[in-house]
């Protein structure tokens, strides 16, 4: 089982919004199957879910001190993905979660006061040493404050390749327990969200290779 952690410390950047379309689009694309755990306090992504009509994905709820024992029951009951969304806030707790990640993903809205605020996520991220993946998100169609964020990101770390644009039908859908590409399977963000599963998916698929180059070389 993969565990991909969501995180950044900026509120409103798309955290929740992403962890439940990737958990959806692993399920649709056969990747499954996909669980989400909602470690915020705030509970939108449990809200969510509870809104939802469709059983998949399932939702798993625990303490966080049974955090780690739980997850590795999860995988042990043939769990593919496990979406950890998590708070705005840099915690004891969110390094910890970090920790527990096999790929990070750090939401950014195209704007200066986004950027300026990656910097501490990006930080806690580094420190534990585990690989990450910037997902631009709320983008505006053709901006270029949209390109001068993925320059200024790429400093950093990997940008995924689909941008998550500024949409009404990501925030709509969401209100009825589903996704926008559940609402319009043929649509741009239905394209967009499965093109950034396959960027998040393979980031798996090259770790796997290059650890292997290095078991052989
Ligand atoms: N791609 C998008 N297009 C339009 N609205 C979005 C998009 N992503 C998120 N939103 C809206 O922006 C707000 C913040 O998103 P959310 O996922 O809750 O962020 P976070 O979990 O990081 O606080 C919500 O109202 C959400 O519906
Ligand atoms: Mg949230």
């Amino acid at each position: 089982m993969k565990i991909i952690v969501i995180t950044s410390q900026k509120g409103g950047s798309g955290k929740t919004t992403l962890a439940a379309h990737l958990a959806v689009e692993a399920e649709r694309s056969g990747d499954a199957p996909a669980w989400l755990i909602d470690t915020d306090e705030q509970g939108t992504l449990s809200q969510w879910h509870e809104r939802r009509e469709q059983d998949t994905p399932q939702r798993a709820e625990m303490p966080f001190a049974r955090l780690a024992d739980g997850l590795a029951n999860m995988a042990e009951r043939g769990a593919a993905y496990c979406f950890i969304d998590t708070a705005p806030t840099i915690s004891a707790q969110s390094a910890a979660l970090v920790n527990l990640a096999d790929l990070v993903l750090i939401p950014v809205r195209p704007s200066p006061a986004d950027l300026w605020a990656v910097s501490e996520t990006v930080a806690l991220v580094k420190n534990a040493g585990k690989p990450f993946l910037f997902v631009i998100t709320q983008a505006k169609p053709q901006a270029t404050i949209t390109a001068q964020t993925v320059a200024a990101l790429s400093q950093h770390g990997r940008v995924a390749q689909s941008f998550i644009t500024d949409r009404v039908p990501y925030a709509g859908a969401m209100t009825g327990g589903r996704t926008a590409p559940e609402l319009s399977p043929k649509s741009a963000a239905a394209e967009e969200v499965a093109g950034l599963w396959e960027n998040v998916k393979s980031c798996f698929h090259e770790k796997i290779k290059s650890s292997k180059k290095v078991k052989h070389g």
